[in-house]
């Protein structure tokens, strides 16, 4: 169980009572009338996110309100509960009555007591909670240590996260699941695999091919391909500070095949399971791959680099080569891919392009069920010929550079035969704090997939 889960109630839990105008009377019932009148004396209202930590007469923690909405009023953030993790004082906690999703409300509290802690300790914080009924706990612990493992290898910075250290996180989580792992480095990979190179020959971190392969051969493929670029510098086409400022989080799609991975491995859904990883550093040296240079992807289609940026869909590009040779019931790629799918929705809400109409509204619900949201954007065939070249097969950046997102996931359909391709154009990053999501990495869509893959595959 996740540290922060106790599972049943010894009875000395602190009840959180969740209140709003129209249940305060029923929701407060087992305070006392000394409680009451502390509660009155200190101006509480029931309002959306206000919390009143309210002491007994034997100076004992007697309850704690949290203001949420009243059943008729749209629920803001289901999350919002988890507000309390970094509120509460040192205790055990239950809920005395629901939320709105008691579920997603426990698991708020999973996710908003992560600290990143490597170079520094963590605050000290103790808060506990019951597991209320009806939830399964150890679920959602899988789903929170999978949280922990994305959040914890975006947030390294990338003097500790090169392709090396991202190849030995890798290698643990397929050791810990029992799951084959097999790398593609050096010549190997230049010949099988010439994007991943060209893209990180640059860097004296060596590029490489990540491939990991777990469960039964029998059962539905189902892979998952994650950008792992270390760092983008932009490359010889080099970003500018502010554009660079984060690029350490370039590897978040990565990391999301990796936390998702965790989730399918530990709950054994009846899936073989494919990981696929390039990890690269997109670096500038003498080595570097340039604009206008010509390589042959693996899959053979001849590609001119119009902007050593957009180096993303160049590494997935020969991955979603490799993955469509086995022709998977189900290939999905995560990347922090383009700052136009930030314009276009936001850092909040990732974008997903697919062509199986089916595949797009069941990921949609799953993740408004799982407060994990994405918003499908169109693979606009019309704009393709933007990625035209003149002297190669395609480009890989745009003419114009307008709705850059939708021809960043056009590029990468040249390369995915696959019915039920999913391509997940994330940002990886809290900008702000708010409840369940601390400021700083983020794993975002992979909840909501593995919600739906739970859906289709359980035991
Ligand atoms: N990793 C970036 C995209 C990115 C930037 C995602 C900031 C999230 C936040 C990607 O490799 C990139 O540089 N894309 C370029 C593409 C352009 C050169 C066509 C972009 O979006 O500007
Ligand atoms: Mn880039
Ligand atoms: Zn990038």
């Amino acid at each position: 169980m996740h540290p922060i889960f106790v599972n049943k109630s010894d009875g000395a839990a602190v009840p959180i009572l969740f209140v709003n105008t129209a249940n305060f009377a029923e929701a407060t019932k087992i305070l006392d009338k000394r409680e009451h009148d502390y509660v009155k004396a200190a101006g509480f209202e029931p309002k959306p996110g206000r919390h009143l930590v309210v002491a007994s007469a034997d100076g004992k923690l007697a309850g704690v309100l949290f203001g949420i909405e009243a059943n008729d009023e749209p629920v803001k953030d289901p999350f919002r509960p988890g507000q309390l993790v970094t509120l509460l004082p040192t205790g055990t906690y239950r809920f005395a009555n629901a939320p709105h999703d008691a579920r997603l409300a426990a698991l708020a509290f999973a996710l908003g007591a992560y600290q990143f802690s490597r170079y520094r300790k963590a605050e000290p914080r103790n808060v506990r909670l019951v597991v209320p009924d009806g939830v399964d706990g150890d679920d959602l612990t899988r789903i929170a240590e999978g949280v922990t493992l994305a959040r914890d290898l975006i947030n390294t910075p990338s003097n500790d996260m090169g392709p090396d250290e991202l190849e030995a996180a890798a290698r643990a989580l397929a050791e810990q699941h029992g799951a084959g792992f097999d790398v593609t480095r050096g010549n190997a990979l230049a010949k099988e695999f010439p994007l991943i190179h060209a893209v990180g020959m640059g860097s004296p971190r060596s590029p490489r091919l990540i491939d990991i392969t777990w469960g039964k051969d029998s059962d539905p493929k189902i892979t998952l391909v994650g950008k792992g670029v270390c760092f983008d510098t932009g490359g010889l086409d080099i970003k500018n500070d502010t554009g660079m400022l984060n690029m350490k989080k370039d590897m978040g799609g990565a990391a999301t095949a990796l936390g998702l991975a965790h989730m399918i491995m530990a709950r054994k859904l009846k899936v073989r399971l494919r990981v696929l990883i390039p990890a690269v550093e997109n670096s500038i040296s003498g080595t570097s791959f340039r604009p206008r240079d010509i390589y042959t992807s693996r899959k053979g289609i001849t590609v001119e680099i119009g902007n050593t940026d957009a180096e993303g869909r160049l590494v997935l590009a020969d991955a979603l080569a490799l993955a469509d040779a086995e022709n998977p019931a189900l290939i999905a790629d995560f990347a922090t891919l383009t700052g136009a799918a930030r314009v276009a929705l936001g850092p909040e809400l990732p974008a997903m392009f697919t062509d199986d109409d089916a595949l797009a509204a069941e990921l949609s619900a799953a993740g408004a069920a799982e407060n994990d949201p994405l918003w499908r954007m169109p693979l606009w065939q019309p704009y393709a010929g933007l990625l035209d070249s003149k002297v190669a097969d395609t480009n890989n950046v745009s003419t114009g550079g307008q709705g850059g997102a939708i021809t960043a996931a056009l590029f990468l359909r040249k390369f995915v035969a696959a019915k039920s391709w999913l391509h997940l154009d994330i940002f990886a990053w809290n900008a702000t704090a708010k409840p369940g999501r601390p400021e700083g990495a983020e794993l975002q869509t992979a909840r909501a997939l593995y919600s739906m893959l739970t859906k289709r595959y359980s035991a």
